[in-house]
């Protein structure tokens, strides 16, 4: 693409199919909101020129969206305000997502449309068809992340995968040697938290600089109720026939929508939730576990009373060691889908003091210092990594502020009922930096920023780092099944 081409502020974006035509995908209201986008070349034209400016400052990388559903989407609009990116072509086998995709792409991405975003529901024809893809973006169901890393890797394409990396340690194996193959092509695993800045202030400044003095247990949880795990059902007018589920690999209906309780495309709730919060232990320590313990079962989803049947644990504990610099460190992990209390977070917590955090700060930004760890001296300059909090905070049941009056311990005479000896109040402190965008446009903009100066070494969660959290997280399964603690070998780690 030319930049005269690109900044051409007459140019309507538009959709095009090489494997069906569009009017298939779209219903009524689709074309209705197709028609109303031709119309609108005011708006377009201011957008173009925003990203005119953004762009002057590295290449423009063309890019393809493969597997176009919840993630794909959560991409796709992450990508929004990523500078350099342009958008030529999307793959997905289900019309229902191609439609919504399409939607996405025409409204609040046209900016980074240029002509056309063709639409295929194979990736190697994808791939052909349009040579000049620079980057892919893999959303698909895990079990497809390793094949198709690898297909678009071999055809020199630089790949943003999803995780979990795989749904088998195999898979995920045969991604990180792929990696190695393609020593000059970026592979960056969608582990988001990596690029995260709010992240990266509590690693770098916090935990690296010993804030929290030595660090004897990490604590995480991702608690969702059933509310939140009812299964994905078909969708009226987009049905798929069972023989074209099978062409891809899909048993039904049922197993495409839910891929990720089943085993065959994906890695239970343990791999789905805790991929990332697992993945923060290893991250944040710069290691990998000594060894690791777990439990759990499908509790819940056993396809009784009314209740969906999953095949993969629906609830997991795990307790993982690792051998610190500063001796042995515990984490436990727990995830949960059948109660949702207190939601999802991720503590550290040390001798000096506990930092909690979660991608959403609402759930987690605060900081605990131990009595007599005055935190003052880190409060002070320009860019502070913590701050006095505006509010105490009272939704949470932790570490509430004692401004209320306390009440006795009942005691019978001079015996008391319980042991009582508790620790003094803590001093709450809030981390001070803010993301103000998706918590994905970051590590997208990692991704690009990587491609444009073809520097793999520039990414955040390169495809050798996201293996050893792969395996941490798979690992847990093995322990449950045998119920003893499984006892990780260096070549478990080693690609
Ligand atoms: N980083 C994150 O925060 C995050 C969050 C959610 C999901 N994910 C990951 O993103 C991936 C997708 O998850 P999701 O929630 O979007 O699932 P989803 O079921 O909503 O979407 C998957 C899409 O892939 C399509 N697909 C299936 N087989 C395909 C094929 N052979 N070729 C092309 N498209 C195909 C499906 O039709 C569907 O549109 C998973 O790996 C998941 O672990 C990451």
């Amino acid at each position: 693409m030319s930049r005269t081409c690109f900044f051409n502020l007459h140019a309507t974006p538009r959709m095009s199919t090489t494997s069906a035509p569009l009017s298939r995908f779209l219903d009524r209201r689709g074309f209705l909101r197709t028609t109303a986008l031709t119309g609108g070349a005011i708006h377009l034209a201011t957008r173009k020129s925003a990203i005119a400016q953004q762009t002057a400052a590295g290449r423009t990388i063309k890019c393809a969206l493969v597997g176009c559903g919840a993630q794909g989407n959560a991409l796709r609009t992450a990508s929004k305000d990523v500078p350099g990116i342009q958008w030529v072509a999307m793959c997905d086998i289900w019309k229902f997502s191609i439609a919504k995709t399409r939607g996405g792409f025409l409204g609040e991405n046209k900016h980074q449309i240029d002509g056309e975003v063709k639409i295929y529901d194979d990736v190697e024809a994808m791939l052909e068809k349009q040579p000049e893809i620079e980057a892919v973006f893999i959303a698909t169901p895990d079990f497809l992340h390793a094949p198709l890393s690898r297909l678009c890797l071999s055809k020199g394409k630089h790949v943003y995968c999803e995780k979990m990396m795989s749904n088998s340690l195999e898979g995920a194996l045969d991604m990180a040697k792929a990696g190695k193959e393609y020593p000059n092509q970026v592979f960056q695993i969608g582990h988001q938290r990596h690029s995260n800045p709010r992240y990266i202030n509590l690693r770098e400044n916090i935990l690296k600089k010993g804030v929290l003095g030595r660090v004897t247990h990490c604590y995480a949880q991702w608690n969702r109720g059933v509310s939140g795990s009812q299964p994905q059902d078909a969708v009226k007018g987009y049905d798929i026939p069972n023989d074209v589920l099978n062409k891809y690999g899909y048993g039904n209906i049922f197993e495409f929508r839910n891929w990720r309780y089943f085993a065959k495309y994906g890695g239970g709730p343990l791999s789905d939730l805790g991929a990332h919060q697992i993945d923060m232990f290893n991250w944040m320590y710069e290691s990998n576990p000594v060894s690791v313990i777990a439990t759990g079962a499908v509790d819940y989803y056993d396809g009784l009373d009314g209740r969906p049947k999953y095949e993969l644990p629906d609830n997991m504990m795990c307790i993982y060691e690792f051998n610190t610099p500063g001796g042995v460190l515990r984490a436990y992990y727990q995830v949960l889908t059948t109660t949702g209390s207190q939601g999802a977070y991720e503590k550290h917590m040390g001798v000096g003091g506990t930092a909690i955090i979660s991608e959403l700060d609402t759930n987690g930004n605060q900081l605990y210092a131990e009595p007599g760890n005055s935190w003052e001296e880190i409060a002070l300059g320009e860019n502070p990594p913590i701050v006095k909090p505006q509010d105490k905070a009272k939704s949470k049941f932790w570490e509430h502020p004692r401004d209320w009056e306390k009440p006795k311990p009942p005691s019978y005479g001079a015996v008391s009922m319980a042991d009582v000896r508790e620790s003094k109040a803590l001093s709450q402190w809030d981390l001070a930096v803010k993301l103000q965008r998706k918590p994905h446009s970051p590590h997208v903009q990692n991704f690009i920023e990587a491609v444009q100066m073809k520097k793999p070494s520039h990414l955040t969660c390169p495809v050798d780092m996201a293996y050893k959290s792969c395996v941490t997280v798979l690992k847990a399964y093995e322990a449950a099944k045998t119920g003893a603690k499984y006892l990780f070998k260096p070549e478990d780690f080693a690609i």
